[in-house]
Order: structure tokens, then sequence, then C-alpha cells
């Protein structure tokens, strides 16, 4: 692919807009999104990755979770809908757990895979499947993204339905992105036109790239979200949006734009050092209700 002679736009403040909520508007207008997550030791992200969803104004927000873990993660959570799933003695999602997934992920619009999975070979198989089976839009995240290793064929074949893809460099390798030149943009705009798909190849100025060689790179965020989080909780505002209808061109550079500027917004009020992922979530109404 020569990657090099498609647009590229950068994102700005003057580039976000979200619509008033209409004064009849009820909660299935808004999205009804499934998140399959959590692991034991990572009980963390799923309910980040929720609670960013529900920050961005989804309608409903449901999340299958190993049996095992899901009364950590429930009680973390007053607004999401927690849905235990059967898990073997080893704690992590069982065969059967992707049926009963499946069943729950139908009655939605969109589903985000991924935040805290963890990377054993049941769970991964588990995500395999899902993504042959789900016809809707998917996101990808995390351990959902490392369920591809080796597997890059279950993502060519979801061609035509949307998948978006939010890897940081080290899950972008192991997809079989190549990063060797440095040349950031060019990687993910040759990888999202290969295996077409939306590519948010995640760091300092994060780069959104389509299947049809288009690109955006980013201009908010900082170095105080380089923490264990969130990245959680970015996949759960590109969920949120993407449910609520917005078209993946729109939903995904703005998703990336809020969960950057929630990031500046807690830099300048909390300091880079100490502000944490959850800090972002509560940093992000302010910052939407700007852009309406
Ligand atoms: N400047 C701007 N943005 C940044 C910076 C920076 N210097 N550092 C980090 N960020 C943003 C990234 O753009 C991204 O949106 O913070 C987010 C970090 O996301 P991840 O790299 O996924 O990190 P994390 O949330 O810690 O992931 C948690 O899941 O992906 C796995 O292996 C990962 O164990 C880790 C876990
Ligand atoms: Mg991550």
């Amino acid at each position: 692919v020569d990657a090099q002679e498609y647009p590229v736009q950068s994102v700005e403040a003057d580039d976000i807009h979200l619509p008033h909520r209409q004064l009849d508007a009820h909660k299935g207008d808004f999205g009804k999104v499934y998140i399959l997550g959590g692991s034991v030791g990572y009980t963390g992200a799923p309910a980040l990755a929720a609670r960013a969803a529900v920050r961005t104004g989804t309608g409903l927000v449901n999340l299958g979770l190993p049996a095992p873990v899901w009364p950590i993660v429930a009680a973390k959570l007053d607004e999401p809908m927690p849905h235990p799933l059967p898990a073997g003695k080893d704690g992590q999602l069982s065969l059967e757990a992707g049926e009963a997934a499946l069943a729950q992920i139908s009655s939605c619009g969109i589903c985000l895979l991924g935040p805290g999975l963890g990377r054993s070979n049941s769970t991964a198989a588990v995500v395999r499947h899902l993504l042959q089976e789900i016809r809707l839009p998917v996101v990808l995240d995390a351990d959902g993204i490392n369920a591809l290793e080796g597997h890059i064929d279950v993502l060519d074949a979801r061609q035509g339905l949307h998948t978006v893809l939010t890897p940081h460099d080290g899950e972008f390798a192991r997809l079989g992105g190549d990063l060797s030149d440095g040349d950031r943009l060019r990687a993910a705009r040759t990888f999202a036109m290969e295996h077409t798909c939306c590519l948010v190849l995640k760091g300092h100025r994060t780069i959104t790239a389509f299947p049809d060689g288009s690109a955006y790179i980013n201009t908010t965020g900082n170095p105080g979200m380089a923490k264990g989080g969130s990245g959680d909780v970015l996949s759960g505002i590109i969920l949120s949006l993407l449910g609520q209808g917005f078209p993946a061109r729109q939903a995904v550079p703005m998703a990336v734009w809020l969960h950057g500027a929630a990031g500046d917004v807690c830099a300048q009020e909390i300091g880079e050092y100490g502000m944490t992922p959850s800090d972002l979530i509560d940093a992000l109404p302010a910052v939407i209700r700007k852009h309406v």
C-alpha cells in the first residue's frame, strides 16, 4: 500500500460537535452497549470502560464478566448492568460463556471486547468465536486485540462489518503492525486499508486511520495519561459514541479528542503526576458540555 497519498487531518476543538438531546428523548435513543471484560487480577478495566460509556451519554451499559470476578466489578458500578458468565476452575471464561455472551450481545447495538480479559487461551478462543459470530460493530481493545495474535484471518473475515481496534504500540506489533521505520501514520493507514478496519494507534498524538486511507491526528492529551487504565477509558468513550449512532468517521476521532481533552483538564487541575484514569471520567462531562 502506498499510504502517503491519502489525506490526513488534525483534529482540533472546532471539529467537535455533539447534538442537543431532544426534549422527548428516552434511553433507547442513546444506545445499548455491551462490554466483555474482566478477569482475576483485572477488575478495574471493565469498570473504567463502563463508567466512561455512562459519562459519555450511553442509554444502557451492559457488562459480561467471568463469574468469579462478577461480584467485585458489580459492586463498583451503579448505572451499568453486570452479568456473570460461566468460567472454568481457573476462573477463565469457558466456551459456554461465548454462547451466553452472544445471546446478551444480540439485544445490544454494539460491543467492546477486551478490557481486562487476560491472556488465557480459553478466553482468547471465546473472543475469536464472538468476532466470527457477532454481526454488529465491535470495538476491540487490550486482550481482545491480543486474541488476534496469529489469527488475523478472523479480523479479515469481518470485512464490511465495522471493527475498531485501539492498540498501543505493543498490541499493534502483536497484530503484525510494522512500526520499524518510526512512521506511525503510514503504519496505521496501511493496517486499516489492508484489514478493512478502523485502527486507533494510541500514544502521544494518537492516529485514527480508516480503510479508505483517510487518517486523523489527535491534538489533545498529555503524559499524565500514561497510567494503567487510561486506555480502558478511551475504549468506553468510543463505544459510547458509536452506540449513540455517530458514524465511525466522526465518533472515533471525536472520542480520541475528548479523552485527551479530559486529560488536559486533569493535568491543569490535578497535575500530571497525581491524575488518574478515574479523574479522566470525572472530567468528561464538562469537556463534552462545551461542545454541545
Ligand atoms: N500523551 C498523550 N496521550 C497519552 C500519553 C502521552 N504521553 N501516554 C498515554 N496516553 C494515552 C494514550 O493515547 C491512550 O489513549 O493514554 C492511553 C493509554 O492507553 P493504553 O496504552 O492502552 O494503556 P492502559 O490503559 O494502561 O492499558 C491497560 O491494557 O492495553 C492493555 O497492556 C495494556 O496492561 C495494559 C492495560
Ligand atoms: Mg490498554
